[in-house]
Protein backbone atom coordinates (compact mmCIF):
# COMPACT_ATOMS: atom_id res chain seq x y z
CA UNK A 1 0.00 0.00 0.00
CA UNK A 2 2.69 2.58 1.04
CA UNK A 3 4.36 1.38 -1.79
CA UNK A 4 1.81 2.08 -4.24
CA UNK A 5 1.24 5.80 -2.43
CA UNK A 6 4.87 6.80 -3.05
CA UNK A 7 4.74 5.80 -6.90
CA UNK A 8 1.44 7.42 -6.84
CA UNK A 9 3.27 11.27 -5.38
CA UNK A 10 6.53 10.52 -7.61
CA UNK A 11 3.37 10.37 -10.41
CA UNK A 12 1.74 13.38 -9.54
CA UNK A 13 4.69 15.69 -8.73
CA UNK A 14 6.27 14.64 -12.15
CA UNK A 15 3.24 15.62 -13.62
CA UNK A 16 3.13 18.78 -11.65
CA UNK A 17 6.70 19.47 -13.02
CA UNK A 18 5.54 18.59 -16.55
CA UNK A 19 3.05 21.07 -16.57
CA UNK A 20 4.92 23.82 -14.96
CA UNK A 21 7.45 23.00 -17.16
CA UNK A 22 4.97 23.52 -20.67
CA UNK A 23 3.16 26.40 -18.90
CA UNK A 24 6.64 27.96 -18.34
CA UNK A 25 7.36 27.16 -21.94
CA UNK A 26 4.58 28.27 -23.53
CA UNK A 27 4.89 32.01 -22.09
CA UNK A 28 8.43 32.20 -23.65
CA UNK A 29 6.90 31.50 -26.51
CA UNK A 30 4.14 33.97 -27.08
CA UNK A 31 7.00 36.65 -28.39
CA UNK A 32 8.51 34.18 -31.76
CA UNK A 33 10.45 36.44 -34.18
CA UNK A 34 10.02 35.37 -37.68
CA UNK A 35 12.03 36.03 -40.71
CA UNK A 36 10.61 37.85 -43.50
CA UNK A 37 12.19 40.13 -46.54
CA UNK A 38 10.64 43.55 -46.91
CA UNK A 39 8.87 44.10 -50.35
CA UNK A 40 10.27 46.32 -52.48
CA UNK A 41 7.41 48.25 -52.17
CA UNK A 42 7.03 52.20 -52.21
CA UNK A 43 4.56 54.75 -51.55
CA UNK A 44 3.61 56.64 -54.51
CA UNK A 45 1.83 60.37 -55.02
CA UNK A 46 0.45 60.19 -58.43
CA UNK A 47 -3.29 59.99 -57.90
CA UNK A 48 -3.92 57.20 -60.62
CA UNK A 49 -2.07 54.97 -58.11
CA UNK A 50 -3.52 56.72 -55.25
CA UNK A 51 -6.92 56.43 -56.50
CA UNK A 52 -6.54 52.71 -57.85
CA UNK A 53 -5.58 51.86 -53.76
CA UNK A 54 -8.90 53.45 -52.85
CA UNK A 55 -10.54 51.50 -55.10
CA UNK A 56 -8.90 48.30 -53.96
CA UNK A 57 -9.45 49.29 -50.17
CA UNK A 58 -13.22 49.86 -50.39
CA UNK A 59 -14.37 47.44 -52.80
CA UNK A 60 -11.85 43.81 -53.68
CA UNK A 61 -9.96 43.91 -50.45
CA UNK A 62 -12.50 45.40 -48.06
CA UNK A 63 -10.38 46.32 -46.05
CA UNK A 64 -12.86 48.52 -44.28
CA UNK A 65 -15.18 45.99 -43.08
CA UNK A 66 -12.19 44.82 -40.84
CA UNK A 67 -10.65 47.99 -40.16
CA UNK A 68 -12.97 50.13 -39.00
CA UNK A 69 -16.09 50.14 -36.24
CA UNK A 70 -18.80 47.10 -36.21
CA UNK A 71 -21.49 49.93 -38.10
CA UNK A 72 -19.15 49.87 -41.43
CA UNK A 73 -20.43 47.82 -43.50
CA UNK A 74 -23.85 50.36 -43.16
CA UNK A 75 -21.80 53.18 -43.93
CA UNK A 76 -20.58 51.47 -46.78
CA UNK A 77 -23.89 50.82 -47.88
CA UNK A 78 -24.84 54.69 -48.08
CA UNK A 79 -21.91 55.51 -50.28
CA UNK A 80 -19.81 56.63 -47.33
CA UNK A 81 -15.86 55.29 -47.12
CA UNK A 82 -15.36 54.97 -43.45
CA UNK A 83 -12.13 55.80 -41.72
CA UNK A 84 -10.11 52.91 -41.14
CA UNK A 85 -9.38 53.53 -37.60
CA UNK A 86 -9.63 49.78 -36.40
CA UNK A 87 -10.77 48.30 -33.44
CA UNK A 88 -13.87 45.53 -34.82
CA UNK A 89 -13.39 42.89 -33.12
CA UNK A 90 -12.99 39.44 -34.23
CA UNK A 91 -13.73 36.70 -31.07
CA UNK A 92 -12.26 33.63 -32.88
CA UNK A 93 -12.83 31.68 -29.09
CA UNK A 94 -9.21 30.86 -28.77
CA UNK A 95 -8.44 34.95 -27.91
CA UNK A 96 -10.38 38.32 -28.86
CA UNK A 97 -8.26 40.06 -31.93
CA UNK A 98 -9.07 43.85 -32.36
CA UNK A 99 -8.30 45.07 -35.76
CA UNK A 100 -5.15 47.73 -36.28
CA UNK A 101 -5.72 51.45 -36.82
CA UNK A 102 -4.30 52.13 -40.33
CA UNK A 103 -4.88 55.71 -40.27
CA UNK A 104 -1.80 57.83 -40.52
CA UNK A 105 -1.39 58.53 -36.61
CA UNK A 106 1.52 58.07 -35.40
CA UNK A 107 1.38 57.11 -32.21
CA UNK A 108 -1.23 54.58 -32.56
CA UNK A 109 -1.78 54.13 -36.41
CA UNK A 110 0.54 53.54 -39.62
CA UNK A 111 2.42 56.79 -39.39
CA UNK A 112 4.74 54.54 -37.28
CA UNK A 113 5.35 52.24 -39.43
CA UNK A 114 7.55 52.12 -43.06
CA UNK A 115 5.96 51.64 -46.30
CA UNK A 116 8.30 48.31 -46.24
CA UNK A 117 6.45 47.17 -43.05
CA UNK A 118 3.16 47.96 -43.97
CA UNK A 119 3.54 45.84 -47.46
CA UNK A 120 5.88 42.86 -45.32
CA UNK A 121 2.46 42.57 -43.08
CA UNK A 122 0.18 42.04 -46.30
CA UNK A 123 2.52 39.73 -47.82
CA UNK A 124 4.21 37.44 -45.59
CA UNK A 125 2.33 38.50 -42.19
CA UNK A 126 5.25 39.75 -39.96
CA UNK A 127 3.88 42.10 -38.26
CA UNK A 128 6.73 45.26 -37.65
CA UNK A 129 8.17 43.47 -34.49
CA UNK A 130 8.54 40.42 -36.27
CA UNK A 131 5.66 38.29 -34.70
CA UNK A 132 3.45 36.45 -37.08
CA UNK A 133 -0.13 37.76 -37.78
CA UNK A 134 -3.25 35.89 -37.72
CA UNK A 135 -4.37 34.48 -41.31
CA UNK A 136 -6.66 37.19 -41.78
CA UNK A 137 -6.17 38.66 -44.73
CA UNK A 138 -5.47 36.60 -47.68
CA UNK A 139 -3.69 38.96 -49.89
CA UNK A 140 0.07 37.30 -49.76
CA UNK A 141 -0.45 37.08 -53.59
CA UNK A 142 -1.36 40.54 -54.58
CA UNK A 143 0.98 42.02 -57.25
CA UNK A 144 3.45 44.84 -56.64
CA UNK A 145 1.36 47.32 -58.40
CA UNK A 146 -2.03 46.55 -56.22
CA UNK A 147 0.31 46.36 -53.04
CA UNK A 148 1.73 49.43 -53.87
CA UNK A 149 -1.48 51.49 -54.84
CA UNK A 150 -3.30 50.27 -51.86
CA UNK A 151 -0.24 51.58 -49.58
CA UNK A 152 -0.65 54.93 -51.46
CA UNK A 153 -3.53 55.49 -50.23
CA UNK A 154 -3.31 54.46 -46.44
CA UNK A 155 -0.96 57.00 -46.23
CA UNK A 156 -3.53 59.77 -47.33
CA UNK A 157 -5.66 58.85 -44.84
CA UNK A 158 -6.43 61.33 -42.61
CA UNK A 159 -4.94 60.46 -38.65
CA UNK A 160 -7.53 58.46 -36.59
CA UNK A 161 -6.10 58.95 -32.53
CA UNK A 162 -7.54 55.83 -31.55
CA UNK A 163 -6.11 52.94 -29.73
CA UNK A 164 -7.30 50.06 -30.25
CA UNK A 165 -7.44 47.80 -27.18
CA UNK A 166 -4.93 44.58 -27.26
CA UNK A 167 -5.55 41.09 -28.18
CA UNK A 168 -6.62 39.00 -25.24
CA UNK A 169 -5.74 35.17 -25.59
CA UNK A 170 -7.18 32.08 -23.56
CA UNK A 171 -4.59 29.58 -22.34
CA UNK A 172 -5.82 27.46 -25.06
CA UNK A 173 -4.90 30.72 -27.40
CA UNK A 174 -1.50 30.90 -26.06
CA UNK A 175 -0.83 27.42 -26.56
CA UNK A 176 -1.96 27.72 -30.03
CA UNK A 177 0.07 30.59 -30.84
CA UNK A 178 3.68 29.15 -29.31
CA UNK A 179 3.34 25.94 -31.32
CA UNK A 180 1.22 26.68 -34.48
CA UNK A 181 0.56 30.17 -35.92
CA UNK A 182 3.20 30.88 -38.33
CA UNK A 183 3.03 33.65 -40.65
CA UNK A 184 1.70 32.48 -44.40
CA UNK A 185 2.78 34.10 -47.19
CA UNK A 186 2.67 33.99 -50.96
CA UNK A 187 1.83 30.57 -52.78
CA UNK A 188 3.82 31.37 -55.89
CA UNK A 189 5.99 33.85 -57.38
CA UNK A 190 4.33 37.48 -56.89
CA UNK A 191 3.34 39.37 -60.25
CA UNK A 192 4.89 42.95 -60.94
CA UNK A 193 2.17 44.04 -62.67
CA UNK A 194 -1.58 42.71 -63.64
CA UNK A 195 -3.47 43.81 -65.98
CA UNK A 196 -7.17 44.55 -65.39
CA UNK A 197 -8.95 42.96 -68.26
CA UNK A 198 -12.22 40.67 -68.35
CA UNK A 199 -9.68 37.49 -68.62
CA UNK A 200 -10.32 34.30 -66.51
CA UNK A 201 -6.49 34.90 -65.70
CA UNK A 202 -7.66 38.39 -63.99
CA UNK A 203 -10.73 36.93 -62.52
CA UNK A 204 -8.50 34.16 -60.80
CA UNK A 205 -6.25 37.03 -60.02
CA UNK A 206 -9.43 38.53 -58.14
CA UNK A 207 -10.67 35.19 -56.27
CA UNK A 208 -8.14 33.38 -54.83
CA UNK A 209 -5.38 37.40 -54.38
CA UNK A 210 -7.46 40.47 -53.37
CA UNK A 211 -10.98 39.49 -52.47
CA UNK A 212 -10.63 35.96 -50.66
CA UNK A 213 -13.40 35.19 -52.24
CA UNK A 214 -11.89 31.72 -52.27
CA UNK A 215 -10.98 31.89 -48.39
CA UNK A 216 -14.66 31.67 -47.48
CA UNK A 217 -16.47 29.51 -50.48
CA UNK A 218 -13.89 27.04 -50.22
CA UNK A 219 -13.98 24.51 -47.04
CA UNK A 220 -10.55 24.80 -45.68
CA UNK A 221 -9.21 23.37 -41.88
CA UNK A 222 -8.90 25.37 -38.75
CA UNK A 223 -5.37 26.20 -39.72
CA UNK A 224 -7.19 28.20 -43.18
CA UNK A 225 -5.55 25.36 -45.20
CA UNK A 226 -7.89 24.60 -48.01
CA UNK A 227 -9.52 20.92 -47.81
CA UNK A 228 -12.26 20.83 -49.98
CA UNK A 229 -12.49 21.83 -53.82
CA UNK A 230 -11.98 25.23 -55.24
CA UNK A 231 -15.00 27.22 -54.39
CA UNK A 232 -16.86 24.08 -53.46
CA UNK A 233 -18.59 26.23 -50.84
CA UNK A 234 -19.48 24.27 -47.34
CA UNK A 235 -17.54 26.28 -44.68
CA UNK A 236 -19.19 27.80 -41.49
CA UNK A 237 -18.34 31.79 -41.66
CA UNK A 238 -19.76 33.00 -38.36
CA UNK A 239 -22.84 30.73 -38.55
CA UNK A 240 -23.81 30.76 -41.95
CA UNK A 241 -22.34 28.25 -44.86
CA UNK A 242 -20.71 29.84 -47.58
CA UNK A 243 -22.34 27.75 -50.96
CA UNK A 244 -20.96 26.57 -53.96
CA UNK A 245 -19.98 28.97 -56.90
CA UNK A 246 -18.81 26.03 -58.93
CA UNK A 247 -20.10 25.30 -62.33
CA UNK A 248 -21.49 21.96 -60.91
CA UNK A 249 -25.41 21.74 -61.05
CA UNK A 250 -25.85 21.48 -57.07
CA UNK A 251 -24.15 25.44 -57.02
CA UNK A 252 -26.05 28.31 -55.98
CA UNK A 253 -24.67 30.14 -59.26
CA UNK A 254 -25.50 27.24 -61.82
CA UNK A 255 -27.65 28.65 -64.80
CA UNK A 256 -26.92 32.29 -63.50
CA UNK A 257 -26.26 34.64 -67.05
CA UNK A 258 -23.08 36.85 -66.72
CA UNK A 259 -25.73 39.96 -66.71
CA UNK A 260 -27.68 37.80 -63.27
CA UNK A 261 -24.54 37.39 -61.61
CA UNK A 262 -23.76 41.04 -61.73
CA UNK A 263 -26.09 42.19 -60.97
CA UNK A 264 -26.98 39.97 -57.95
CA UNK A 265 -23.37 41.30 -56.83
CA UNK A 266 -24.47 44.61 -57.44
CA UNK A 267 -27.69 44.57 -55.44
CA UNK A 268 -25.60 44.20 -51.78
CA UNK A 269 -26.87 42.58 -49.05
CA UNK A 270 -30.02 40.27 -48.89
CA UNK A 271 -29.56 38.25 -45.22
CA UNK A 272 -28.72 40.90 -42.94
CA UNK A 273 -26.87 38.45 -41.02
CA UNK A 274 -24.24 37.24 -44.24
CA UNK A 275 -20.68 37.93 -43.20
CA UNK A 276 -19.75 38.33 -46.77
CA UNK A 277 -18.71 41.73 -47.15
CA UNK A 278 -21.19 42.35 -50.26
CA UNK A 279 -21.43 46.81 -49.72
CA UNK A 280 -17.61 46.45 -50.86
CA UNK A 281 -17.63 44.43 -53.30
CA UNK A 282 -21.10 45.71 -54.74
CA UNK A 283 -18.61 48.83 -55.69
CA UNK A 284 -16.47 46.19 -58.19
CA UNK A 285 -16.25 47.48 -61.57
CA UNK A 286 -18.55 45.64 -64.53
CA UNK A 287 -14.86 44.67 -66.03
CA UNK A 288 -13.50 43.18 -62.48
CA UNK A 289 -17.05 41.52 -62.35
CA UNK A 290 -17.54 39.87 -65.72
CA UNK A 291 -13.64 38.56 -64.99
CA UNK A 292 -14.86 36.77 -61.59
CA UNK A 293 -18.16 35.27 -63.71
CA UNK A 294 -15.65 33.72 -66.47
CA UNK A 295 -13.11 32.21 -64.29
CA UNK A 296 -15.94 30.80 -61.66
CA UNK A 297 -17.53 29.29 -65.12
CA UNK A 298 -13.62 27.83 -66.02
CA UNK A 299 -12.86 25.92 -62.72
CA UNK A 300 -13.80 22.36 -62.49
CA UNK A 301 -17.59 21.16 -61.38
CA UNK A 302 -17.51 20.01 -57.60
CA UNK A 303 -19.81 18.84 -55.57
CA UNK A 304 -20.00 20.57 -52.03
CA UNK A 305 -18.05 19.38 -48.89
CA UNK A 306 -19.88 18.00 -46.33
CA UNK A 307 -19.94 20.59 -43.24
CA UNK A 308 -18.33 20.73 -40.07
CA UNK A 309 -20.74 22.24 -37.59
C1 LIG B 1 -11.14 39.76 -42.71
C2 LIG B 1 -10.67 40.89 -41.95
C3 LIG B 1 -9.55 41.73 -42.51
C4 LIG B 1 -9.46 42.31 -43.76
C5 LIG B 1 -10.43 42.20 -44.93
C6 LIG B 1 -8.25 43.11 -43.76
N1 LIG B 1 -7.61 42.99 -42.55
FE1 LIG B 1 -5.82 43.81 -42.04
N2 LIG B 1 -5.84 42.84 -40.28
C7 LIG B 1 -6.89 42.10 -39.79
C8 LIG B 1 -6.56 41.63 -38.45
C9 LIG B 1 -7.47 40.78 -37.55
C10 LIG B 1 -5.26 42.09 -38.16
C11 LIG B 1 -4.45 41.83 -36.88
C12 LIG B 1 -3.96 40.41 -36.90
C13 LIG B 1 -2.96 40.09 -35.81
O1 LIG B 1 -2.39 41.02 -35.23
O2 LIG B 1 -2.72 38.89 -35.59
C14 LIG B 1 -4.84 42.87 -39.32
C15 LIG B 1 -3.60 43.51 -39.43
C16 LIG B 1 -3.26 44.40 -40.44
C17 LIG B 1 -2.05 45.20 -40.48
C18 LIG B 1 -0.94 45.27 -39.43
C19 LIG B 1 -1.07 46.59 -38.70
C20 LIG B 1 0.00 46.90 -37.72
O3 LIG B 1 -0.33 47.40 -36.64
O4 LIG B 1 1.16 46.69 -37.99
C21 LIG B 1 -2.10 45.94 -41.65
C22 LIG B 1 -1.07 46.94 -42.18
C23 LIG B 1 -3.33 45.59 -42.32
N3 LIG B 1 -4.02 44.66 -41.56
C24 LIG B 1 -3.75 46.14 -43.52
C25 LIG B 1 -4.89 45.75 -44.21
C26 LIG B 1 -5.25 46.27 -45.52
C27 LIG B 1 -4.49 47.35 -46.26
C28 LIG B 1 -6.39 45.61 -45.90
C29 LIG B 1 -7.11 45.71 -47.22
C30 LIG B 1 -6.21 45.60 -48.40
C31 LIG B 1 -6.74 44.69 -44.82
N4 LIG B 1 -5.81 44.81 -43.81
C32 LIG B 1 -7.85 43.87 -44.84
C33 LIG B 1 -8.08 41.82 -40.45
C34 LIG B 1 -8.37 42.17 -41.75
C1 LIG C 1 -16.36 36.52 -45.40
C2 LIG C 1 -16.71 35.37 -46.21
C3 LIG C 1 -17.11 35.56 -47.65
C4 LIG C 1 -16.39 36.19 -48.65
C5 LIG C 1 -15.05 36.90 -48.53
C6 LIG C 1 -17.13 36.00 -49.85
N1 LIG C 1 -18.30 35.32 -49.61
FE1 LIG C 1 -19.81 34.98 -50.94
N2 LIG C 1 -20.96 34.23 -49.46
C7 LIG C 1 -20.55 33.99 -48.15
C8 LIG C 1 -21.67 33.42 -47.40
C9 LIG C 1 -21.62 32.99 -45.94
C10 LIG C 1 -22.78 33.35 -48.28
C11 LIG C 1 -24.21 32.90 -47.95
C12 LIG C 1 -24.97 34.08 -47.34
C13 LIG C 1 -25.35 35.15 -48.36
O1 LIG C 1 -25.97 34.81 -49.40
O2 LIG C 1 -24.99 36.32 -48.15
C14 LIG C 1 -22.29 33.86 -49.57
C15 LIG C 1 -23.06 33.93 -50.73
C16 LIG C 1 -22.60 34.24 -51.98
C17 LIG C 1 -23.37 34.19 -53.21
C18 LIG C 1 -24.82 33.73 -53.34
C19 LIG C 1 -25.79 34.86 -53.19
C20 LIG C 1 -27.23 34.47 -53.37
O3 LIG C 1 -28.05 35.39 -53.52
O4 LIG C 1 -27.55 33.30 -53.35
C21 LIG C 1 -22.55 34.60 -54.23
C22 LIG C 1 -22.91 34.74 -55.70
C23 LIG C 1 -21.26 34.91 -53.65
N3 LIG C 1 -21.32 34.67 -52.28
C24 LIG C 1 -20.16 35.34 -54.36
C25 LIG C 1 -18.96 35.75 -53.79
C26 LIG C 1 -17.86 36.34 -54.52
C27 LIG C 1 -17.83 36.52 -56.03
C28 LIG C 1 -16.91 36.67 -53.61
C29 LIG C 1 -15.60 37.41 -53.83
C30 LIG C 1 -15.72 38.66 -54.59
C31 LIG C 1 -17.39 36.25 -52.29
N4 LIG C 1 -18.63 35.69 -52.44
C32 LIG C 1 -16.70 36.44 -51.10
C33 LIG C 1 -19.30 34.28 -47.62
C34 LIG C 1 -18.31 35.01 -48.27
Amino acid sequence: MKRIKKIAKRFVSGLLILVILLVVLISMRQNLKFEAPYPDVRASSDSNVINRGRHIVFSQAHCADCHSKQNADSLLELGIEPALSGGRLFDVGIAKIYTPNLTSDSVYGLGRRTDGEIARVIRYGVHANGNAVLNFMGFANMSDDDLTAVVSYLRTQKPVHEPVPSPEYSMMGKTVKAFLIKPVGPSHAVEKHIKPDSSIAYGEYIVTSTTNCAGCHTKRDLSGKFTGPLMAGGNNVEGLISPNLTPDSSSRIFGWSEQTFIERMRLGKINPASPMPWNSFKRMTDLELKAIYRYLKSIPAAKTPAVDE
